[in-house]
């Protein structure tokens, strides 16, 4: 994988600096469609409300489409979740890789999510991302009374784009990307999530506009929010 885009929102400003200036927000992205994409439309949205919130922030962007992880594999567990650990050079570059995408979210204050609903899911890509991510004694550990998670004090903020309508109706019960992605985060301690949904994307033109319209406005409340907390 390449690495990801970081933008200080200063150009001024050092990374060292920045976190006392407003912290260090991480932007993953997930859509296949890319440029076209309503989930991507609507982060960038955030991520300028979000610099308006932390004038100093640093924002890593991560494009899972442009740079997919690999899936995971029998080396990725036998190096991640095994007592041996890694000990080929093909086990030691998946934990680096591993490594590096667990560096970016413990850095971050605040995590923003893009996802197309893809065949009723979260796209594969950010599955990967997931599946290299939630690691014992990194972002979680086990304990006697359950899991841990290790990454409690960080805020999400999930940016959803649907072709149908999940939040009420006939297809509520289909839903399995939000509530997949909370329960991901929760996982590793993140209960701080607030949602922006994109939805009804393929009942038409108009119906579309006036959807990403009000995600748009959503976007600005939600960094309200955030200031405000
Ligand atoms: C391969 C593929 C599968 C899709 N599967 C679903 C689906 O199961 N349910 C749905 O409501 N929309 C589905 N859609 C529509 C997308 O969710 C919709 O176009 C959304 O806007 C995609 O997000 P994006 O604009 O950020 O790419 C699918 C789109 C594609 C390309």
């Amino acid at each position: 994988m390449q690495p990801a885009t970081t933008v200080h929102n200063d150009p001024t400003q050092s990374e060292s600096t920045a976190d006392a200036a407003g912290g260090e927000i991480l932007c993953i992205t997930s859509s296949p469609r890319r440029d076209t994409s309503y989930s991507n439309l609507v982060a960038m949205r955030v991520l300028r409300e979000l610099r308006q919130v932390y004038p100093g922030a640093t924002v890593t962007i991560r494009d899972l489409a442009a740079n997919p992880p690999p899936h995971i594999d029998d080396d990725f567990v036998t190096a991640t979740r095994s007592v041996a650990g890694a000990r080929t050079e093909r086990q030691r570059a998946q934990v680096e890789l591993s490594n590096t995408l667990i560096n970016e979210i413990v850095a971050a204050d605040v995590v923003v999510i893009a996802a197309s609903m893809i065949n009723l899911g979260i796209p594969s890509t950010l599955k990967a991302w997931f599946d290299h991510v939630v690691r014992p004694d990194r972002t979680f550990r086990y304990s006697a009374s359950g899991s841990q998670g290790l990454l409690r004090g960080r805020r999400a903020i999930l940016v959803l784009s649907r072709g149908g309508i999940y939040s009420g109706g006939p297809l509520r019960s289909h839903e399995h990307d939000e509530s997949y992605l909370r329960s991901a985060l929760e996982l590793v301690g993140i209960t701080d999530v607030q949602s922006i949904l994109i939805e009804g994307m393929a009942l038409g033109p108009e119906f579309a506009e006036r959807a990403v319209d009000a995600a748009m406005r959503r976007a600005g409340a939600v960094a309200g929010v955030l200031a405000a907390a």
